[in-house]
């Protein structure tokens, strides 16, 4: 049958009534890819989480259509959020969608390009604030506390319980729980959404076993691995460039329970880890995904992992979020050559030599 998207297919797992409206831009159902030479080059059997294959580019959308819904559902007219465009960029889909009105707040100048341009061709009232994602949140929290909005940020429960969907798919998807999952965390609303799941999957029947939940911060945003908030936080991975997460406690107890732990990497290192995915694997993610995937290379060195141990890496948003880091990345930008064949030869030749 075809796909209904995530309120349809979870139903009885979300806070969906008969009053839900369904709305859906078949967000969801992404695919879980294995990383074939990652895994055989670390001894591990690694899964990429291709999130970035969602309706808008990130796995915000699931936790968006079921706060949007509800927000119809409530009467709502107008939602609001922070972001640092990612969030932005589904809250105006969804909205646009569901015919509410919607309000962004992103830091100026620090959000990905195809972010912004999500966000404004969706129709979204886009206002920059001389500020970074933490102050944009408590403004916005300030806002949507005193006036009839709708707050859609990590913050509103329905947010997870729509993203803790992700966590039912990889369990279907792998057939058990993976020993590790990987994630990148920045409000690190995402990390506890995904444990919510795999616990609530597995007291439904559907798996026998949790995964340990491993988190990883930029090292320059990393709040939580330090244990107090930053207040200039700073990162090339401007998704998770946040200095006082609004999850942390949840997060932390995630890593607790599970017996997992949240450390940090350097920007170096999620660079590294995002051009081996795209050069390596054929996959494409932004910067801050790739912070779980350097998350994982860091700790293989420490020998952290037993081999073949398996762990699905949380593929966070798409890398044609952000073209100019992928475009600044690489050493060289494309030759430009005069239009015929031997100029062409000509320049195979240089580049082999390169
Ligand atoms: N990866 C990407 C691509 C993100 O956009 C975010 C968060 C994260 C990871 C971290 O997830 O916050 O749940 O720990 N982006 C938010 C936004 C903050 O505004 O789009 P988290």
């Amino acid at each position: 049958m075809r796909y209904q998207g995530l309120l349809h297919t979870y139903k009885s797992y979300l806070p969906v009534t008969e009053r839900t409206p369904m709305l859906t831009l078949q967000e969801g159902n992404t695919p879980l890819v294995r990383a074939e030479r990652l895994s055989e080059q670390l001894k591990l059997d690694i899964y990429f989480k291709y999130e970035g294959l969602n309706p808008t580019g990130s796995f915000k959308d699931r936790g968006m259509v079921m706060a949007v819904a509800k927000a119809m559902e409530e009467g709502s007219r107008t939602i609001m959020c922070a972001s640092t465009g990612n969030t932005s960029a589904a809250a105006a889909a969804y909205a646009a969608r569901g015919g509410l009105n919607c309000v962004v707040l992103i830091p100026n100048n620090n959000i990905a390009l195809g972010k912004l341009a999500q966000a404004i061709i969706y129709g979204a009232k886009v206002i920059a604030i001389e500020g970074n994602f933490d102050r944009a949140l408590e403004i916005v929290r300030d806002i949507t506390s005193k006036h009839p909005i709708t707050l859609v940020n990590s913050v509103n429960p329905y947010r997870i319980e729509g993203q803790k969907t992700a966590a039912f798919e990889v369990v279907d998807q792998l057939g058990h729980a993976p020993d590790y999952l990987a994630i990148p965390v920045g409000n690190a609303g995402n990390i506890s959404a995904y444990w919510k799941g795999f616990k609530e999957y597995k007291e439904a029947g559907k798996s026998s076993s949790l995964p340990k939940m491993i988190g990883f911060e930029a090292e320059g945003s990393a709040a939580i691995v330090r244990g107090e908030p930053i207040p200039n936080p700073e990162t090339v991975a401007t998704a998770i460039r946040i200095g006082n997460p609004a999850s942390w406690k949840t997060a932390v107890a995630a890593a607790q329970e599970s017996n997992g732990f949240i450390d940090c990497v350097t920007d170096d290192e999620i660079l590294h880890a995002y051009k081996t995915i795209a050069s390596q694997e054929g996959i494409f993610a932004e910067p801050a995904s790739a912070a779980s995937i350097a998350g994982v290379i860091k700790k293989k060195k420490e020998g952290y992992f037993s081999d073949n141990q398996s762990v699905v890496c949380v593929l966070t948003g798409h890398g044609l979020k952000d073209p100019n880091i992928a475009i600044k990345s690489v050493a060289a930008e494309p030759l430009v050559v005069q239009d015929n064949e031997a100029a062409v030869m000509d320049a195979i030749a240089k580049l082999e030599q390169a």
